[in-house]
């Protein structure tokens, strides 16, 4: 469920019209609605409710700090996979033992970061990282709490692109290696071990692959407490899927979720945290576009818009399907008609959409794209030289900018030029 809706034929963001924000803003623009991204939090946090529970919202999918601030303020932690997102974090005012510091490659300098600003603790994926973290916290004097992400060999049912959990993917450790390497982070004097880590990839459509993984973290778990290990804390990732288009049959909801979670993991008596980022934030947000040309090809007819692949990459990158609406509403039972959805970037991979049937719309109309709150803004970029488009956030019938569009001026200052030329 999302708060976009028609009222009175006009497409809304909670109570604002969206043609009221384009007027201010100018078009393209991402906008975000409160109320969604807090719905969607709270049916976590109430889908793991009898459990002692953290849900650490995976700040990659949309991190503007007033989006943070939205769901911190309800109480989420954070996942973060950088030191940027680790300062964003802090900077938004989320605590650092409210804070996860997941993924595959961090650095030293990024490792410190975390350590001299407080964490809850690193998803360590690897022999090399478990050195280097213990080495810093050694040479800073301090104990690093720390999972260890473990691969549990399951295939997630997703796009290849966004599947982590199989063998051949770069993420974790193999499961089948995991004591071994649990060991060996029990001897290091830096490092205090604490739970168990996996995530197996995201937009799952399907609840049996979390559940094959998370039978085997609870094998694991009894397995490593038999050794010796104190695993009082599972990360389960996150990957829960949405629904794209309104006419799909609806993913399994949270609530089917944290009833798996307590089903699969819930006698080990440990504190559950969860890493949902997409489900959070994918519905709470549309790109909003303005048809520029409706131009005639020798078999089809394009829709040329002025949001293009640099703001939302998910179609040319994974070819995502995104519902795609006008904003003023059709009237009913008008007949549709099929349009190549494209964007002016200079690449055929430019392309929205391919023979989408839709309601007329004519060159100056708006059109919203839905679910685009998660990996829109966040995955955007300046190519072609068009400048990062504003995000706006919308609470009841307030809105307010969260991000302004650059000016061609500061895009092009960033540029700085070598005394020789
Ligand atoms: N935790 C970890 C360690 C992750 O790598 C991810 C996502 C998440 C949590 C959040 O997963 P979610 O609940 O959002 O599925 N750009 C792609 C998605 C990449 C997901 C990367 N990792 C897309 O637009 O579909």
């Amino acid at each position: 469920m999302d708060h976009f809706l028609y009222k009175d034929g006009v497409l809304c963001a909670e109570e604002v019209p969206i043609p009221e924000i384009a007027a201010a803003v100018g078009t393209p623009f991402y906008v975000y609605s409160t109320a969604t991204l807090l719905r969607h939090f709270q049916l976590f946090d109430e889908a793991l409710e009898g459990m002692d529970h953290l849900v650490c919202y995976a700040m990659k999918a949309a991190s503007n700090q007033a989006i943070l601030k939205t769901l911190a303020q309800a109480g989420a932690g954070m996942d973060v996979v950088s030191g940027g997102e680790y300062m964003r974090a802090k900077a938004a005012g989320v605590p650092g033992d409210k804070i996860v510091f997941s993924g595959v490659g961090k650095t030293a300098a990024e490792i410190r970061l975390a350590l001299e600003g407080g964490i809850r603790q690193f998803n360590v994926e690897s022999e090399p990282e478990m050195e280097v973290l213990n080495a810093t916290a050694l040479a800073l004097g301090v104990t690093a709490p720390i999972t260890i992400r473990v691969n549990p060999d399951v295939d997630a049912k997703t796009h290849a692109k966004i599947a982590t959990g199989k063998s051949e993917n770069k993420f974790g450790i193999p499961i089948s290696r995991a004591q071994e390497v649990y060991a060996l982070a029990g001897a290091m004097q830096g490092l205090e071990v604490i739970g168990i880590d996996v995530h197996i990839g995201s937009q799952l459509t399907d609840l049996s692959p979390f559940e094959l993984a998370y039978q085997k973290v609870a094998e694991l778990t009894v397995q490593l407490r038999a050794e010796g290990h104190n695993i009082r804390r599972l990360d389960l990732g996150g990957g829960l899927g949405i629904p794209y288009a309104r006419d799909n049959q609806a993913p399994p909801l949270p609530s089917d979720y944290g009833a798996l979670v307590k089903r699969t993991l819930g006698h080990l008596d440990c504190e559950i945290e969860i890493e949902p980022g997409r489900l959070i934030a994918g519905n709470a947000g549309l790109m909003v576009s303005e048809v520029i040309y409706v131009k005639s090809g020798e078999d089809r007819d394009f829709l040329i818009i002025d949001g293009a692949m640099n703001d939302l990459i998910r179609p040319a990158m994974y070819e995502a399907y995104h519902d795609i609406v006008p904003v003023i509403e059709p009237d009913a039972g008008i007949e549709q008609v099929k349009f190549d959805i494209v964007g002016p970037v200079c690449e055929s991979g430019d392309t929205f959409a391919k023979g989408r049937a839709m309601p007329p719309v004519a060159a100056g109309e708006l059109v919203a794209f839905r679910s685009a709150g998660a990996y829109g803004a966040v995955m955007s970029s300046e190519y072609n030289s068009r400048p990062l488009i504003p995000e706006v956030l919308v609470h009841k019938d307030q809105f307010a900018v969260i991000r302004p569009r650059p000016t061609f001026d500061e895009m092009i200052n960033r540029d700085t030029i070598p005394s020789w030329l």
